[in-house]
């Protein structure tokens, strides 16, 4: 029986309810309804005091360092350990998780973003999501859709032809959905020349009667340019307040053009949230130590080994030289909505790694380079002591000051004068280990040779040092695998330097994004999507496809382990649909899985495929579509290191196929 009734409310109660109450509350029609209060941010809590100080909270890894985890319970992990959080503060649902695609590097925000690939955002989405809703909070799937760049961010629109809206910028909320959050929220981007906010066809048509879902639409803040077209499309939501927001919608409804239905459409969805929010589940289970563990756990499994010539890492013994202002005050996100203000006192890395025994850990005295390059204070100092150490190891990258909400980067490349440090010390000590702390990708063509390790970092919030220490001293072998491709140059990228024209932003590379872009077209890449190094040796072998119907398979496969770490593995399954009607991808990634091999153990990973793996969007039946024909299943350690690969043949009845005519 419901408790909140449209019956109850006035005209003006629910036109009131159309928007916010604040920056951060929903109305509450005169106390008739709980005031639901809404709080950032993917990466933990970011709760404004009235002052405008934020509140201290617990700083997790950000979504692009969970998407290298490949791991959906980790990323449940990281919703359930907020939602504690929401729980002592109060509020009734985090404005988290963002699914957007990683199509140009350059974003600011791809920090905030899972992946490259729809299919890996949407499921690693789906599990955040029910670790937030589990503990009775609710959640906002966002961007939706097509926020990819921050550049212009309120106006400049997208043109995506049908396909790469339905099977890239839209998929991944698809498979988000499944964990059916309370609230998606809506981009400020115009779609198609329509702005998301009052985009009927993405709101209703497909959101709601074709993806199923049933909760509230909430606009970004500010996302709204004219409210009764916006409700009119299926925005229930307007954030945040704003005054003229009930005049507005009141004029509106007095003049024929907001319709009773309507307003009681999207109020009954917020009446339904009222009531979603007043549950007993809940429970806070952690404490604060047991959240900060858990920051620590997920980061690391999140950091990628990029490159480790001549085993290099880990470093066991020896003297080494480490450097970098990174070492005291690690960069844990990105800036912006999603930064978490976290209390907790970072020990120095160079202190934890002493702690772990083995190598010892000395720093050049004088002020290393910051992440902008400022102009240090010494660099002799950092010279003259690499020289005839062990091993070098330089904490170098970006951080909440070049990578950020509301605005892009202007290049990939770290900083001349970084750059020129790394080439400097090379030059005096081979053994240069570089730790790369970014929230999207790097070219480090200009020294990547010089070098013998890297350690991509990521943003891994207020447990990166310990992670750090733990990898680097052996303690754990990295597992983390880059979930955006790192191309050689920024020309590369599908996106390249293209910044589109005020109004809107064409992608032509329609559905060839990220690693279809690179495979498509048979570009080199500086390390492929799906890519990281283990301290172990692990073989895949002995792969079985078995057939569960005609468009569902069990994909099994074994992978031992030939070395004496215990190692995490994220593999991979992709699928090729070898003869098509259409262009398609050469692979596309359509399983995963992230398992524990023991030292010299092995173990049997079995992955499903369901039909869409197999399945495009076909634009003249304005459906998803399966053809006949032979499809490669691929198992890689990265899209571009496939170990093993099977073709199965899809025979689906004639009447499902369309005929293809040969010429005889
Ligand atoms: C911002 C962001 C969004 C955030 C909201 C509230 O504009 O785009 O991700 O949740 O406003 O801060």
């Amino acid at each position: 029986m419901a408790k909140y009734k449209l019956s109850d409310l006035t005209l003006d109660e629910k036109l009131h309810l159309l928007s916010g109450k604040d920056n951060w509350s929903l109305s509450d029609a005169g106390g008739k309804l709980p005031s639901v209060f809404l709080a950032d941010g993917p990466h933990g809590m970011r709760i404004y005091n009235k002052d405008g100080s934020v509140r201290p909270a617990t700083a997790m890894p950000t979504l692009s360092a969970i998407g290298s985890t490949f791991n959906r319970r980790l990323a449940y992990l990281s919703g359930n350990t907020i939602a504690d959080e929401c729980i002592e503060e109060g509020a009734g649902v985090l404005l988290a998780p963002g699914v957007n695609t990683r199509r140009s590097p350059l974003n600011g925000r791809n920090f905030e973003y899972f992946s490259e690939d729809p299919f890996l955002s949407g499921e690693l989405g789906a599990s955040f999501i029910e670790g937030v809703q589990e503990k009775g909070i609710g959640t906002s799937l966002k961007h939706y859709c097509a926020n990819l760049r921050e550049y212009d961010r309120f106006y400049q629109g997208a043109d995506i032809d049908e396909r790469a809206l339905r099977e890239i910028y839209l998929e991944a909320f698809r498979g988000a959905l499944r964990s059916k959050p309370w609230t998606v929220m809506c981009s400020f981007t115009p779609i198609n020349g329509i702005y998301a906010s009052e985009n009927r066809y993405l709101l209703k048509d497909i959101l709601r009667d074709e993806f199923g879902f049933d909760g509230v639409v909430i606009s970004d803040w500010g996302a709204v340019h004219n409210i009764y077209k916006s409700v009119k499309a299926g925005l229930d939501l307007t954030m945040p307040y704003h005054p003229d927001n009930y005049k507005n919608l009141k004029d509106a409804y007095d003049r024929g053009l907001l319709r009773d239905e309507e307003i009681d459409f999207c109020v009954q969805n917020l009446l339904t949230l009222c009531e979603r929010t007043e549950n007993d589940k809940k429970v806070i289970t952690t404490k604060k130590e047991e959240r900060h563990e858990n920051a620590v756990a997920i980061a690391k499994e999140a950091a990628v080994l990029l490159k480790n010539e001549d085993r290099i890492l880990p470093l066991t013994s020896g003297r080494v030289l480490i450097s970098g202002s990174f070492i005291r005050r690690p960069p844990t996100g990105g800036g912006g909505s999603s930064f978490v203000e976290t209390p907790y006192v970072q020990r120095p890395l160079d202190a934890l790694l002493n702690e772990k025994g083995g190598a010892t850990y000395e720093m050049p005295i004088g002020q290393p380079l910051d992440s902008s390059g400022r102009m240090p204070i010494g660099l002799r100092n950092l010279y003259s002591a690499a020289y005839g150490k062990d091993a070098v190891v330089l904490c170098v990258g970006e951080d909440n000051k070049i990578e950020g909400e509301g605005f892009d980067r202007t290049s990939i490349r770290l900083n001349p004068q970084t750059e020129q440090m790394i080439l400097d010390v090379a030059r005096i000590n081979p053994n240069v280990v570089v730790l790369l702390y970014a929230g999207s990708a790097i070219d480090m063509s200009a020294w990547i040779d010089k070098v013998k390790a890297v350690l991509f970092v990521g943003y891994l919030g207020e447990g990166v040092n310990e992670a750090l220490a733990s990898i680097l001293s052996g303690e754990v072998s990295p597992s983390g695998k880059l979930t955006e491709s790192f191309p050689l140059c920024l020309e590369d990228n599908c996106a390249g330097r293209e910044l589109g024209n005020g109004y809107t932003e064409a992608f032509r590379e329609g559905i060839f994004v990220g690693y279809r872009y690179y495979d498509k077209f048979e570009k080199e890449v500086l390390f492929p999507f799906g890519h990281g190094l283990s301290y172990a040796e692990l073989v895949y072998s002995n792969l079985r496809v078995e057939k569960q119907s005609e468009t569902e398979y069990t994909v099994t496969y074994d992978i031992e382990n030939r070395s004496d770490f215990d190692a995490m593995e994220a593999s991979q399954v992709y699928v090729s649909d070898v003869f098509s009607m259409v262009e398609r991808p050469p692979k596309e990634l359509k399983g995963f899985s992230k398992d524990l091999i023991p030292a010299h153990g092995k173990k049997t990973v079995s992955v499903t495929l369901t039909p869409r793996a197999f399945a495009y969007y076909n634009t003249s039946l304005h459906a998803w579509h399966i053809e006949n024909g032979i499809f490669k299943i691929m198992v890689g350690a990265s899209s571009r290191d496939i170990r093993l690969a099977a073709d199965i043949e899809i025979n689906l009845p004639d009447e499902t196929q369309y005929s293809v005519y040969f010429s005889h």
